[in-house]
């Protein structure tokens, strides 16, 4: 790994750091030689990812509980802290595809639920950092959006106008962040997690043949960019927006390929109904 690559030294925070495009960023963060703070809600899979970071020779921490909770927020910077003493790098992963389905049926409790998790949680997280580090020491935030930002699709009104406010944010905050703290966002197409099982588990041969570069993605593919955008090869980087998505975005200058994630959309429903 070139020096430039390198995190050695450095402290990260990374939320719904437990599993899917999270747990795969404290893994990639650790493995550049950062110490790493995760936050998910389910204490137990906290403990197990903290477990298997130590395990694998990295130095971590962790700390349950909800971004949704303003509290949380400030209690995981101390923890940060506490621990070790620096907070160089944040990365707001942890996000809800609820309220599903069509706007004129959403609930405003769950869309006003879905804004303070997809949005107003990042952006408190970024105030707790920058109030107690990066102020003053500068620092690198990753807020994970999604391709689907940038174009409308069916029954994900509430969470594409929540990621697309979150983009807004991203580039808002990088331009009154610098030149301290660096602030960008990667904005997945379709990976293999939980969240968008419902999507690619009974579609992902037809998924794969529609996007150019032929398979849906994996957690790993989010990870490196997440992991080059917070270290110093990035250095003049910031208010990016860096699409890792097979080449979704251009899939209507590829001769025959459909959008098979559209139909999947339409006739399923995510797991948590
Ligand atoms: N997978 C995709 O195809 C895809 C595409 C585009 C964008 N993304 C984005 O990628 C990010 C990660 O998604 P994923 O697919 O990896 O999801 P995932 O596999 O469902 O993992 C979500 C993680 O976030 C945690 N989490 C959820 N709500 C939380 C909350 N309120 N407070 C704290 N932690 C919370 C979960 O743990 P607990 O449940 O224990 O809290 C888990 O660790 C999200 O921002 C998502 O919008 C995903």
């Amino acid at each position: 790994m070139t020096s430039e690559l390198s995190l050695e030294g450095r402290v990260a925070v990374v939320t719904g750091g437990s599993r899917g495009i999270g747990r795969a960023v404290a893994v990639a963060l650790a493995g550049a030689g950062a110490r790493v703070c995760v936050t998910a809600r389910d204490p137990g899979a906290v403990r197990e990812t903290v477990a298997a970071l130590t395990k694998s020779g990295a130095e971590a921490t962790g700390l349950a509980g909800s971004v949704a909770d303003p509290a949380h927020l400030w209690e995981l910077t101390e923890r940060a802290l506490d621990a070790y003493g620096r907070l160089d790098i944040l990365v707001n992963n942890a996000a809800t595809n609820e309220p599903y389905g069509p706007l004129m049926e959403a609930d405003p409790e769950a869309w006003r639920a879905a804004f303070t998790v997809n949005v107003e949680a990042p952006l408190r997280l970024v105030q707790c950092a920058w109030r107690a580090w990066m102020s003053e020491h500068g620092g690198a935030v990753v807020n994970i959006c999604t391709e689907g930002a940038g174009h409308v699709g069916p029954r994900v009104g509430a969470y594409g106008t929540s990621k697309a406010a979150l983009l807004h944010l991203t580039q808002q905050l990088a331009g009154e962040l610098a030149p301290s703290v660096r602030v960008n966002s990667v904005s997945p197409g379709l990976v293999r997690t939980e969240m968008a099982r419902f999507v690619w588990e009974h579609a992902e041969e037809s998924v794969a043949r529609g996007l150019p570069l032929g398979r849906i993605g994996e957690p790993e593919d989010v990870a490196r960019a997440v992991r080059w955008l917070v270290s110093d090869e990035a250095a003049w980087v910031t208010g990016a927006d860096l699409l890792v998505d097979g080449g979704t975005r251009v899939r209507a200058a590829s001769p025959g390929l459909t959008d098979a994630v559209h139909q999947q959309l339409r006739h399923r429903l995510p797991d948590t109904r």
